[in-house]
């Protein structure tokens, strides 16, 4: 048996949706260089995504395995909730996780000679170490994100977390590299909670295991965040950035087949309406907006972004999850008021196939929560993106896409119909030339990083040979 046949890759996302899909990517790259790879979702996960399971077809090292998230089954799991799932998966996962790598590691056909495990999961990695298997950390979110987390206890020593109030514009001065950018309310949202937080404290302690792994693999390409992984780099024995995942995997893996991967890559069912929709609309006409898996807002705020689509004039295809609006009981479901109100000049959708959207030639703009799946999507298919951001790293990723990359606009923290009406035809007419241009700029990066030649490209070759090499 060569070492090719031997390598036998864990891989194992934090559970939700913006952490399973990126692996998979991965999970898809390794098996199509000939590695064995078993992808572990929860229990939970695993009986939605059923319809994963014929990717085995295409790639017959692939398999899947589950592992319970310790949750009731009627838990809603969402990001509300996200509290609940981080500690349970803490408590009652972790132990489980130990026993199926002790039999995954020693008594299967391939055994498992390397974990890559969540950056939220640190657990993985030492229980890896602790049996003696080689471990390293998928990071889901930006690099930016991380350089900003892994400063956190800096910040809190200093006296500088949490932040509220009025000084929200006040520069951040504590994260090298981010003197002149990072203001206060560019932070991840979890700086604007206190320090005694649980949830807060979980994610300090996690930030800092981080570095305990031996390799650090990143979503990223070197030509888009270099002064980032530079302050990054010394932490670090091994930095493979190998982003954006989805360039590289239409790149990798032939076209034909690729595209029918698209589909699986969906990880919920799309309604392909839209695009027969889009197809009708005029070229580079179309706003698109979408707040991700876990964009969550109040009634209030989606009337202010409806009215704001609708002043504005411009067509828009808007994804609108039924899990995505807070409120009391009862009042979860979509007004049949904004169904009927955006008929003329819109479409809603319950989810889109997104990638396939982005790159469609009447999407003209991307009103996104910056989620850093779809800042890569935005930037792999050259849209220039108005942001919203809501959660985690995405306030500090939709600073950079304003003031670093100059991609799209910002327009975190406020939600009212005239701001969003004024800064959607700043997007769509007044800026567009200066941001389309730095927009192809960026998007050429992104493509050459992830073809022959290019920094992502090599990189993931480097990743396979090093994960051959260890057996
Ligand atoms: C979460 C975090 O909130 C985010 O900050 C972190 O960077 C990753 O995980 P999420 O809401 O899942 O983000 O957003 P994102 O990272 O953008 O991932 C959403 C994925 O769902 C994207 O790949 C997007 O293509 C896909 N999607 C979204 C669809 O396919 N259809 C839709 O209708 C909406």
């Amino acid at each position: 048996m060569d070492q090719q046949q031997q390598a036998h890759i864990l891989l194992f996302p934090f559970p939700a949706l913006g952490h399973i899909k990126p692996l998979l990517s991965l999970a898809e790259l390794l098996c199509h260089a000939g590695l064995h790879v078993t992808f572990l979702n929860t229990d939970h996960n695993h009986r939605c995504l059923t319809h994963l399971q014929p990717l085995s077809t295409h790639f017959p090292t692939l398999r899947f395995e589950s592992i319970s998230d310790g949750l009731p089954t009627d838990h809603p799991r969402n990001v509300q909730l996200v509290g609940d799932l981080i500690f349970s998966v803490k408590s009652v996962t972790k132990p489980r996780f130990r026993d199926l790598l002790a039999d995954l590691s020693t008594k299967s056909e391939h055994p498992v000679t390397c974990v890559i495990a969540d950056g939220i999961m640190s657990f993985a990695i030492d229980i890896a170490k602790e049996l003696g298997v080689r471990a390293m950390t998928f990071w889901a979110f930006s690099p930016c994100g991380l350089w900003s987390f892994l400063c956190m206890p800096k910040l809190i020593e200093e006296g500088q977390l949490p932040v509220g109030g009025d000084d929200m514009d006040q520069m951040v001065r504590s994260v090298p590299g981010m003197e002149s950018i990072l203001r206060r309310r560019d932070l991840p949202d979890i700086c604007r909670q206190q320090v005694d937080d649980p949830l807060f404290q979980f994610f300090v302690e996690e930030f800092k295991a981080i570095t305990r792994t031996s390799a650090l693999i990143l979503n990223s390409f070197d030509q888009l965040e270099a002064l980032t992984l530079s302050h990054i780099d010394p932490l670090f024995s091994r930095i493979y950035t190998i982003g954006p995942l989805t360039a590289l995997l239409t790149s990798r893996i032939a076209h034909d087949v690729s595209r029918s991967l698209s589909s699986f890559n969906n990880l919920c069912e799309a309604d392909r309406s839209c695009m027969t929709w889009l197809d009708s609309q005029p070229l580079r006409s179309v706003v698109y907006v979408s707040f991700g898996s876990t964009g969550m807002m109040t009634r209030g705020q989606l009337f202010e972004f409806w009215h704001g689509l609708i002043n504005s004039g411009k067509p828009f295809l808007w994804v609108v999850r039924q899990d995505g609006i807070a409120g009391v009981e009862g009042e979860h479901a979509i007004p049949e008021e904004l169904h009927e109100g955006t008929k003329d000049r819109g479409f809603l959708v319950d989810w889109a196939p997104q990638e396939e959207v982005l790159a469609h030639q009447a999407v003209g703009g991307f009103l996104t929560h910056n989620g850093w799946n779809s800042t890569l999507e935005g930037i792999v298919a050259g849209v220039p993106m108005l942001c919203w951001p809501t959660i985690a790293d995405q306030h500090i990723n939709s600073r950079w896409v304003s003031e670093v990359w100059r991609i799209g606009l910002d327009m975190k923290d406020t939600c009212d119909r005239s701001t969003i009406e004024m800064m959607i035809r700043a997007m769509m007419e007044e800026r567009r030339e200066e941001i389309t241009k730095s927009m192809d700029r960026i998007a050429k990066l992104a493509y050459d990083s992830a073809n022959q030649g290019g920094s992502s490209y090599h990189n993931l070759d480097k990743l396979i040979e090093d994960i051959k090499k260890k057996v």
